[in-house]
């Protein structure tokens, strides 16, 4: 069921209310961004109305790693809370799946405030993975996702590589535990024991985290590196991640920046950097997503499955992930403009494969790896001119 769409005015909060922070041209859908679905819905002129209408793709169906989604939509994590928010605009069960906001060991405030400022065309935000530890979420969010029949990938983060094991082992002796379709691992936050360096800018601490959380769940449950921009070589932390067992990779999580108020001239947010995320994040996401893909399809990385995420705001935006190599996407910041833009965006994205004819998601998984022209190789270098005997003069050579 798809609720009538409304505006909460910035009331889906990530982990308190953002109420007050405009994000208006954050995730709006504006006009020349994105794909207009409802102009193709509206057909041709009346002239050209005799001809085959789009249909939108009717099978969207996924499966990541043994994960089987009807559809590959999803919710970024920290974008839409837990769940009932969201729900009042849509039916959550809707979802490909919920990803739940990251949860840790116990109950966290977050960083202090001001957590939020606009950027241009993106946002920046520092919540400081704000929850109410796993306890209070296996007891209270996880039954209420299940209630509603939600497939859920639980987001998951510690401070330590033991701590991201015990969330996980708390999740995983759950009750409600049989909505879990996967997990997702937050790699993106700092490790006390190494100087707050973030776990995903370090392949070993990053191979660390995941064998963790690997050997607290059962073999068969898909478990999702989630990965940072903000690292030189995304293969090879990716590749950490796939040896020490996960089973899937999300690109990306947000960037990082800092915004200075230019009346007061000091950092807008009172953690001073802050996570972009928006639309301007979308080429950052589709690079990610691109560079993992043509490691895979070249052997230098394992291939298993990618979830691509940021700036997604519209199916065309979606249909640039999956074509860059992504099995499914994962909606965020566009929820506080706009609640209902997941579903919106599944039915853009089905009207765009039906449209480009495809009969299934994974025809197009990576088809812009195939429609690049080779790069063309360095200019061959000139071929050094033979060397000649001295060309004879007039006088000397033709006597005669
Ligand atoms: C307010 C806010 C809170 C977020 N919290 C989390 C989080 O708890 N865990 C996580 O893995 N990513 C978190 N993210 C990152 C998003 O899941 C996503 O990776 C990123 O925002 C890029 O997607 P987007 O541009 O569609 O928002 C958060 C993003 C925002 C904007």
């Amino acid at each position: 069921m798809h609720r009538p769409r409304g505006h909460l005015g910035g009331v889906v909060s990530p982990a308190g209310p953002v109420a007050g922070h405009g994000v208006g041209q954050v995730g709006g859908h504006g006009v020349g961004h994105g794909f207009d679905a409802a102009s193709l819905r509206s057909g041709p002129p009346s002239s050209l109305s005799s001809a085959p209408q789009p249909r939108p793709l009717e099978n969207l169906a996924v499966n990541l790693a043994g994960m089987a989604l009807p559809n590959p939509v999803m919710t970024a994590s920290g974008c839409a809370a837990n769940g009932r928010e969201l729900h009042r605009f849509f039916d959550v069960g809707e979802l490909g799946a919920f990803v739940t906001k990251t949860v840790m060991g116990l109950p966290r405030a977050g960083r202090g405030t001001p957590r939020m400022a606009e950027t241009p065309s993106g946002m920046l935000n520092s919540i400081g993975l704000q929850g109410p530890g796993i306890d209070a979420f296996v007891d209270h969010d996880l039954p209420w996702l299940r209630s509603v029949g939600a497939r859920v990938l639980v987001s998951v983060a510690g401070e330590t590589p033991e701590e991201f094991g015990l969330v996980t082992r708390v999740l995983r002796n759950s009750a409600a535990f049989d909505t879990v379709v996967g997990v997702e691992i937050n790699i993106s936050c700092p490790n006390v024991a190494n100087r707050g360096l973030v776990f995903a800018c370090d392949p070993d601490s990053t191979a660390a985290v995941v064998a963790e959380v690997r050997k607290e769940l059962p073999p068969q449950l898909p478990a999702f590196a989630k990965l940072s921009p903000d690292v030189t070589d995304i293969v090879a932390i990716a590749r950490a991640a796939v040896d020490a067992g996960a089973s899937g990779l999300t690109a990306i999580n947000t960037t990082l920046g800092v915004a200075i108020d230019a009346l007061l001239l000091r950092p807008v947010l009172a953690g001073i950097t802050g996570g972009m995320s928006g639309p301007a994040l979308l080429p950052v996401a589709v690079r990610a997503v691109w560079q993992l893909r043509a490691a895979m399809r070249a052997d230098r990385l394992p291939a298993v499955p990618i979830i691509g995420v940021g700036g997604v705001r519209s199916g065309a935006d979606a249909l640039q992930l999956l074509a860059a190599g992504a099995d499914a996407v994962q909606v965020g910041t566009a929820i506080f403009n706009d609640p209902g833009a997941p579903v919106r965006v599944r039915e853009e994205l089905a009207l765009l494969l039906g449209t480009h004819g495809f009969s299934r998601i994974a025809d197009v998984v990576g088809i812009a790896h195939d429609r690049t022209p080779p790069t063309p190789g360095p200019a061959p270098k000139p071929k050094p001119k033979p060397k000649t005997k001295p060309e004879p003069t007039h006088q000397s050579g033709s006597a005669s």
